[in-house]
């Protein structure tokens, strides 16, 4: 069976609730046990540092997510289990995919763009208050996810582009570097979506998030959690009257930590007018059942940060088995070679200048189809269904004479020649890679 290779980074820089255990902790574990899976799970601190500057919160963050995972049962020697700062050759990476990452591309990512957006409003200078660092972060991402060869990376919807510019990234690397010697480097790496794993609501009804203040912590003590639960803000219907289950929170986090049965049996008594109280209660006995026992491994690890230490470093030896050699293979690739070697200069069969190139192909149904790759060997653009090549090359040979002044891009729609729909631009390329591409195909053959 084929390895399928899944990575999940961890920022370190809050205290483990109750909405990451459901949403992120506890499928991922399960994820793990599955049979040709490899999961990698890594502490991203380096990311911690753009958000938190208390060295103190980063090392209490790092220590409580690590004991987190570990009391919910991931098992170190069946996985990867690693802090991101014990790989030296992560930052490395990041420096060699910095200098192919196209910094408009960057200049495009959501966490930038919003920093920017706020900054206009607020007639600030776009980068006030926007450190490298933020401007940085997918390129950060995208190492960590090149280095291990990662063929899925779960994420929410937030994170889907920094995944898919990891792919641009590398990319890049593979055409650049990899080409002319034979090789592709970086496993182009897929973003799977999670739209059905758990959100939970928090305090207030609304998302469980920290950005909300709204969370319960995963490890709170009993009685803290008890009091936290008797918080959650609920209508003021009384003993006795009916209550709705949709849009309440008690229900819902209920669900989360329950079977199917269980929790029709709790929506029945939602209809047979249950107390808030006793619904409180009930959830409250339903989720320290779980936790419990998680609580105590948890509560035991905290008291020994050693141990947790030498797991993480242990971890840090096995990843680096995959990202010391790698590394060794992508800095001779780019010219960071001992000077023993023999210099091969390569022969003057003058570098020829890379030019986008349109390849036509049939898709899975059979139908005929082209892509648009730029110069830099990512794929820019894919044309819709075709019955024959003859059509799909009649279409090629009109874009490429129109020229960008020929196509339209309708936002959301796709893109058209004189007023047909011909195909779409592939994610992260924007219209202007497009014009871009199409402006050097008309000058050569201008
Ligand atoms: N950006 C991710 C988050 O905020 C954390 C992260 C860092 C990550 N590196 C990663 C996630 C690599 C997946 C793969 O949640």
């Amino acid at each position: 069976m084929p390895v399928t290779r899944v990575l999940t980074g961890i920022t370190t820089s809050g205290t483990p609730h109750l909405g990451n255990y459901a949403g992120a902790i506890r499928p991922a574990i399960a994820a793990s046990l599955r049979p040709g899976v490899e999961s990698f799970y890594f502490l991203a601190d380096y990311h911690a540092l753009i958000k938190v500057q208390d060295p103190a919160r980063v090392q209490r963050s790092t220590l409580e997510i690590a004991a987190s995972w570990l009391a919910c049962g991931l098992q170190p020697d069946k996985v990867w289990f690693y802090r991101q700062s014990d790989i030296p050759e992560i930052p490395e990476l990041t420096w060699l995919l910095t200098c192919v990452a196209g910094k408009g591309l960057l200049n495009r990512a959501h966490a930038y763009k919003a920093a920017v957006d706020r900054n206009r409003e607020a007639g600030e200078d776009d980068d006030a208050g926007v450190s490298a660092g933020l401007f940085m972060y997918p390129v950060l991402m995208a190492a960590d996810i090149l280095m291990f060869q990662a063929h899925s990376v779960p994420v929410g919807r937030d994170q889907v582009q920094h995944i898919e510019m990891a792919r641009d990234f590398g990319a890049r690397f593979n055409h650049l570097y990899g080409e002319p010697v034979g090789k592709s480097f970086f496993v182009l790496p897929e973003a799977a979506i999670e739209d059905n794993v758990a959100t939970l609501p928090g305090l207030d009804g609304r998302k469980m998030s920290k950005s909300y203040d709204n969370t319960i912590p995963l490890f709170a003590p009993r009685a803290e959690l008890r009091k936290l639960i008797f918080s959650i803000v609920t209508d003021s219907r009384a003993p006795g009257v009916a209550k709705d289950t949709k849009g309440s929170a008690i229900f819902e986090l209920y669900r989360a930590f329950s079977t199917r049965y269980d929790a029709e049996q709790f929506a029945r008594a939602f209809e047979e007018g249950i107390s808030w109280g006793e619904a409180k209660e009930a959830l409250f006995e339903r989720i320290d059942a779980e936790v419990a026992p998680m609580r105590e491994k948890y509560e035991a690890l905290m008291a020994k940060p050693i141990e947790i230490e030498a797991i993480l470093r242990e971890g840090a030896i096995k990843a680096r088995k995959i990202a010391t050699p790698l590394m060794a293979e992508l800095r001779h690739a780019v010219g960071l070679r001992d000077l023993r070697e023999q210099v091969v200069v390569a022969k003057a069969a003058k570098a020829k200048v890379a030019m986008p190139q349109f390849k036509q192909y049939r898709d899975d149904a059979g139908r005929f189809r082209f892509k648009l790759i730029d110069e830099s060997g990512v794929e820019i653009l894919e044309s819709i269904q075709f019955a024959s090549p003859r059509d799909a090359g009649g279409v090629i040979a009109k874009i490429r004479s129109e020229g960008p002044a020929g196509i339209e891009h309708k936002e959301g729609v796709g893109l058209f020649l004189e007023n047909q729909l011909f195909g779409n631009l592939v994610a992260p390329a924007g219209v202007d890679r497009l014009s871009k591409a199409l402006q050097l195909l008309a000058e050569e053959g201008a």
